[in-house]
């Protein structure tokens, strides 16, 4: 007779061999698992374009805090000829309200957790 037993557990281990690449890359943080920031908005634009805004929209949002805080102004005007309120919680989450899969997506993957939640309101997805 066989053994059950042993075939199954053979089986097991072989399953677990020749599924290795899938699983291994979906725990080991590689390429896999690069952020995936996903824009959906209708806008064309950001406040400033893409390339500045990836890599300076911590100083951008900085900017406009000292601006409505400090100096009571309130508006931005864009390079495209927009207006928008200097706002984190009303422009910038308007357009990007997918908190969880835009913003998140980097911070997440850089290990940032910015604080400005503990006070300012996040969108509700
Ligand atoms: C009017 C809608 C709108 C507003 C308001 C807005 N964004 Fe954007 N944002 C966009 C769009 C559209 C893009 C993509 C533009 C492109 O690809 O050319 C973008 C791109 C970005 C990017 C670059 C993402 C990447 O992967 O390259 C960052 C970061 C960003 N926005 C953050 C912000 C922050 C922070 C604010 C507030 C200061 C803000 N946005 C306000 C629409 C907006
Ligand atoms: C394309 C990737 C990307 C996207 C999308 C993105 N960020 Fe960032 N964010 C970064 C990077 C990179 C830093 C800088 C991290 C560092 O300095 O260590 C950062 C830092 C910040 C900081 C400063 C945090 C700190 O503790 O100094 C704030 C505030 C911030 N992001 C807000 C936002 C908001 C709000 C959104 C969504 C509207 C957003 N970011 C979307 C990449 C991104
Ligand atoms: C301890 C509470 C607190 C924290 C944390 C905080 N803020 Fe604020 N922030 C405020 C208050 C209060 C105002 C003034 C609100 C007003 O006058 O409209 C403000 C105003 C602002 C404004 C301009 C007005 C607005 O409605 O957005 C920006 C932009 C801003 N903060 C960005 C940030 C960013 C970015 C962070 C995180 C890096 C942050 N704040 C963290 C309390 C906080």
């Amino acid at each position: 007779m066989y053994d059950a037993g042993k075939i199954i557990g053979g089986l097991i281990i072989f399953l677990i061999l020749i599924t290795f690449p899938i699983w291994y890359n979906a725990s080991s943080g590689q390429a896999d698992n690069m952020p995936d920031p996903k824009i959906i908005t209708d806008a064309k634009m950001c406040v400033e374009d893409a390339a500045y805004m990836k890599t300076n929209h911590m100083n951008l949002l900085n900017e406009w805090r000292d601006l409505v805080v400090r100096d009571g102004q309130r508006y931005f005007d864009a390079p495209d000829g927009n207006r928008y309120e200097m706002s984190l919680s009303n422009t910038c989450m308007n357009c990007h309200s997918n908190k969880s899969d835009f913003c998140d997506q980097c911070h997440h993957y850089l290990g940032v957790a910015p604080y400005c939640w503990d006070c300012h309101i996040e969108p509700k997805e």
